[in-house]
């Protein structure tokens, strides 16, 4: 497939995580419980208004997400579930992993490279997911994916949870157009950053500007909206 700018299409991308007060979405040990209930119910609100919902294979090894909404967050008419999608260069997901076995009548895509065996394709596959080839690796090439939810799914609302890898890589390539960040009133010194970026950003010049537009108590935590804008920050 051709990334020509012209050609390429790809869905609006909302990505959402709770940070801590340091800018951590997980302890270095795994622990990831930031939210608390009324931001929940944000997350799921957020889930039912989306088509799909994409991870890294990391999120699903680590924290086995369902990626489900619970039935009363519904906002959209008829009920539906999003699509589950998961990046995984050689498809490397445990096959009783819950995005995969909890309610397996809702999709779940995989998204792989040429690198995975054909063997690990057809696992996949019998356990009933539809694995979509993207590119040759070393990681999946996010731009086709996108590209494919878009025009052979009708995918045009995607929401990004992560992890911090998946967030890096999707910033660094200019595909994030909203953020919807909740802040906890907890630190954890060292931990799992919001962003793992394939390269340093080593002058706040070159990060992109997260451009708040909305700032709200969530009972115990901060919640920020935000639109990227991928131009240098006006400090004047
Ligand atoms: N607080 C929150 O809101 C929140 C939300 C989600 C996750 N988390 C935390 O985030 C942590 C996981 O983050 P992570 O960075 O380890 O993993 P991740 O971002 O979930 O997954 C990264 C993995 O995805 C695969 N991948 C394939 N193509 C990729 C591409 N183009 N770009 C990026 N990744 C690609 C790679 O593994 P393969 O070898 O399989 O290709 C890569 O190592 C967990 O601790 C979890 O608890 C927190």
């Amino acid at each position: 497939m051709t990334t020509d700018k012209l050609k390429y299409k790809r869905p609006y991308i909302t990505l959402s995580a709770a940070s801590s007060l340091d800018g951590y979405i997980s302890t270095i040990n795994g622990d990831s419980r930031l939210s608390n209930s009324k931001d929940w119910s944000r997350v799921h609100e957020l889930r039912s208004k989306s088509d799909a919902i994409i991870v890294g294979s990391g999120t699903i090894r680590i924290d086995d997400s369902k990626l489900t909404i619970d039935e009363k967050y519904f906002q959209k008419k008829p009920m539906e579930h999003p699509i589950r999608v998961v990046v995984s260069s050689k498809g490397n997901i445990p096959l009783n992993a819950r995005v995969i076995t909890y309610k397996s009548d809702i999709p779940t895509f995989i998204a792989i490279t040429s690198q995975c065996s054909k063997d690990q394709k057809l696992k996949l596959e019998k356990s009933g997911c539809k694995v979509i080839k993207c590119g040759k690796g070393p990681l999946v090439n996010l731009q086709q994916l996108l590209h494919i939810l878009k025009t052979e799914y009708s995918i045009h609302n995607v929401m990004l949870e992560g992890g911090s890898r998946l967030n890096g890589e999707m910033l660094h390539q200019k595909l994030i157009d909203e953020v919807h960040l909740a802040i906890a009133p907890v630190i954890c010194g060292k931990g799992v950053p919001f962003f793992t970026l394939p390269k340093t950003i080593s002058s706040f010049a070159e990060s992109p500007f997260f451009k708040i537009i909305r700032s709200e108590r969530i009972n115990d935590m901060v919640f920020l909206k935000i639109i990227i804008q991928y131009k240098q920050r006006d400090i004047t």
